[in-house]
């Protein structure tokens, strides 16, 4: 089978990097076609810079990063420098990027590619707030019906919120945008907390990274020891959620995850649940489905696919 074209669309992000870096490890299976900065665990500038970073650490500098939105739709742009630190990538100790960003716009890259590819061939694959693509979707339409599919990570149900009580970052920075994604009728995946909350990296699965010897290894031990830290203080947990990476391993193995087919609405209005995704997980509204929304994942299938990708890079 041919590998599956995507488009990656993220703000890395330590968990965004190791997504990128399984995504550029599994060639036979997803042909990136080009990935798009947005604002979101920090600003764009350095959003754009980290993706470039990312890439030539996998030594893939003939992959086109392009810079999107530099701002939610309607809101001011809410950072995470408290997770990610003040690079968004700090941990291992990269060189700056040498490959150039491209000049085009990331919102016109992601629409030029949905027209001229041919219909339901182009996944898209945002791991972080939904601004780049739902100003892709109200800005060309037409697009929406040639998605093969979205594959998101975004929102939570049981877990709830990471950045307030009730919302998880990357739909609390832009709910507007994410409501637009939603309700476009593109087929959605969703990896939720529900699920990323479950993708832990243990002090086994770290030093299983760092044991590759590679570069790309030890980079990746060094950014889940940075990542970790904030997560174990907050919830207890034994170390890093991979958030991002759910997406790409999902493209790869579908069967690693489990979820239902479910209606879900992002919250817009109400400054106390404000990015909500109220997902309908018993079917108690009569509203129709709209999203399969993940609950469960085999974890150690997942870091064993992880790690033997990633020894590849
Ligand atoms: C999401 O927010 C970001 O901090 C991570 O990169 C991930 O995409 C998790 O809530
Ligand atoms: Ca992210």
């Amino acid at each position: 089978m041919l590998p599956r074209k995507i488009i990656i669309d993220t703000d890395p992000g330590q968990d965004d990097a190791v997504a990128i870096l399984l995504a550029l490890a599994s060639p036979d299976d997803l042909e990136v076609l080009g990935i798009t900065a947005v604002a979101g665990n920090v600003p764009l500038e350095l959003t754009a810079r980290n993706a470039r970073m990312v890439c030539e650490l996998a030594g893939r500098t003939d992959i086109a990063v392009y810079a999107g939105c530099d701002r939610p739709l309607g809101r001011d742009l809410v950072t995470a420098e408290h997770v990610h630190g003040k690079t968004g990538l700090d941990g291992p100790d990269l060189p700056p990027p040498a490959m150039p960003l491209q000049k085009a716009h990331a919102v016109d890259f992601i629409i030029d590619t949905l027209r001229s590819e041919p219909e339901g061939t182009v996944t898209l694959c945002p791991l972080g707030p939904l601004t780049n693509i739902a100003m892709a979707f109200e800005k060309a339409p037409d697009i929406v019906p040639r998605v093969a599919e979205i594959v998101l990570m975004g929102g939570a149900y049981f877990e709830v919120g990471n950045i307030t009580p009730a919302a998880e970052f990357n739909i609390y920075v832009d709910p507007q945008a994410a409501r637009i994604v939603f309700k476009s009728g593109a087929p959605l995946v969703v990896m939720p907390l529900d699920v990323t909350h479950k993708a832990l990296v243990t002090a086994p699965r770290n030093e299983a990274f760092r044991a590759l010897g590679t570069p790309v290894g030890v980079a990746v031990a060094q950014m889940t020891d940075f990542f970790e830290r904030f997560d174990k203080e907050k919830y207890g947990s034994v170390g890093a959620p991979l958030h991002d990476p759910c997406v790409t391993a999902y493209l790869i193995r579908p069967d690693l995850f489990t979820g239902r087919h479910v209606n879900v609405e992002i919250e817009t209005q109400s400054d106390l649940t404000m990015g909500m995704t109220v997902a309908d997980w018993w079917g108690v509204s009569g509203r129709a489905p709209n999203a399969m929304f993940m609950g469960d994942i085999d974890a150690t299938g997942f870091f064993t696919l992880l790690t033997e990708r990633l020894a590849r890079l």
